[in-house]
């Protein structure tokens, strides 16, 4: 865990945005300090000056922009090697990609490597923070916690549950899966910044009996977390429907199970008949919407406002590899298409809000993460607009930091981001 004191320009929300600018903080001339991977001072550098604390020596960030580290809700570890893989929707290029790719991580040095890789690359694009699928590998998923505590990160993992519907080598059963999910818990969850969350793949993979574990995992270790896919694309959908043809809905294969809560994800929710959009508010379930991922696999327009108008709890995710970047920069300009064409409109400052505080709050671990707050521990990030010249030549015309910020979500990537911070110590440069 690393100390510190930076100065420069610094964003981050403090509560939800409103009109006005509420909620949210901006300091043109900002100090952060922090001890030991925790922020211990916030404030503007003239009145920290005047408090008597001494500035002479600290970096002066010039253009650069604190932000606090991005949260990713979804993302599947194992899935960096098939980024833009030609041509199929869902199950299709499961079969054809994802399945072929994820059975390598059976080799644990190609597992050790790949999990590596990944949060490093995580980092680059500035996330230090997700909600992350592994592989059904009981040691690949040991590698990737491994790498995470190695990095301090905060993450949340689990192990993929799936015993049907899928190659030989990616099969576990409901006994076997359920048994490693115990240990990877024992093991995991609670150790430095990381837990677990319990992860059957969706239902078309995981029988009724493994749901069913899932739903056991999750009442004898409370405060682990769930992770599935639920109503991402028509043909999934009908499959589910005929594989479990007494359940009233797709959400009712996990619900009836007692998988839905407010420490369960759900990824996609795309297409949602009533009945689901009311149970997983009533439950306080949460929500993962992956626009990046919907446009590439053509599976179609979630719908933001409907969710929010019945009381759901909305987070965003990437869903690398089905999302083509892990930038939640690229994530957020997505998000922002997806609500133009539903006839919604996403403001720079709530796009700021969701990557941020919005999923912290999700997670339930704001307190922790998703602001700047003196408290908070110690994830930022240093954006720089002189990584990418058409940012740069678009900021000369912008006029306060709603307009650059938006500026950031349509046009920034990873190439902004300057360098990352993860408890206090500079991890990517
Ligand atoms: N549904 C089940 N598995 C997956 C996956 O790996 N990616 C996406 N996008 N949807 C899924
Ligand atoms: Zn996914």
């Amino acid at each position: 865990m690393g100390s510190g004191i930076l100065r420069g320009r610094i964003l981050h929300c403090i509560d939800t945005p409103g009109a006005d600018g509420a909620g949210v903080e901006y300091l043109e001339d900002g100090v952060l300090q922090f001890e030991d991977g925790v922020i211990t001072l916030l404030a503007d550098a003239r009145e920290a000056s005047a408090g008597g604390l001494q500035l002479g020596d600290v970096p002066h960030l010039g253009a650069g922009l604190i932000v606090p580290g991005f949260i990713d809700t979804h993302v599947h570890a194992p899935q960096l090697a098939i980024l833009g893989s030609y041509g199929e929707q869902l199950m299709a290029w499961l079969e054809r990609y994802t399945f072929p790719a994820e059975a390598r991580f059976a080799d644990p040095d190609y597992a050790a490597a790949a999990m590596d890789e990944f949060l490093g690359e995580m980092l680059r694009h500035g996330t230090t923070s997700a909600l992350v699928f592994s592989t059904s590998h009981e040691d690949a998923t040991e590698a990737l916690f491994t790498a995470a505590r190695a990095r301090d990160l905060r993450l949340v993992a689990g192990k993929v549950l799936m015993d049907r519907n899928a190659p030989q080598g990616l099969l576990d059963t409901a006994a076997s899966g359920e048994a490693a999910s115990r240990r990877l818990i024992e093991r995991w969850h609670g150790a430095g910044r990381l837990a677990y969350a319990v992860t059957p793949r969706f239902s078309i993979t995981c029988s009724d009996e493994q749901l069913a574990a899932a739903g056991r995992l999750l009442r004898d270790y409370p405060g682990v977390y769930l992770q599935t896919h639920l109503a991402e694309n028509p043909g999934e959908i009908a499959a589910v429907a005929e594989l479990f043809p007494d359940a009233a809905h797709y959400l009712d294969t996990y619900d009836r199970h007692g998988l839905c809560g407010e420490r369960s994800f759900f990824a996609h929710c795309v297409h949602l008949q009533p009945d689901e959009l009311e149970r997983l508010a009533a439950t306080d379930s949460r929500v993962s919407l992956c626009p990046s991922s919907n446009m590439f696999l053509g599976s179609g327009l979630y719908d933001w406002a409907q969710l929010e108008r019945e009381g759901v709890c909305i987070s965003l995710g990437s869903d690398v590899g089905a999302g083509t970047s892990l930038s939640m920069l690229r994530t957020l300009g997505d998000a922002y298409r997806v609500c133009q064409l539903q006839e919604m409109s996403l403001p720079p400052m709530q796009g700021l809000y969701a990557v941020t505080l919005g999923n912290a709050r999700a997670l339930g671990v704001a307190e922790r993460i998703g602001n700047l707050a003196v408290g908070s521990e110690a994830d930022f990030l240093v954006l720089d607009p002189a990584g990418n010249p058409q940012v740069q030549r678009r900021l000369q015309d912008v006029s306060d930091i709603d307009e650059e910020w938006f500026v950031y979500m349509m046009l920034g990537d990873e190439r902004l981001v300057a360098s990352t911070w993860v408890a206090g110590r500079e991890v990517v440069r």
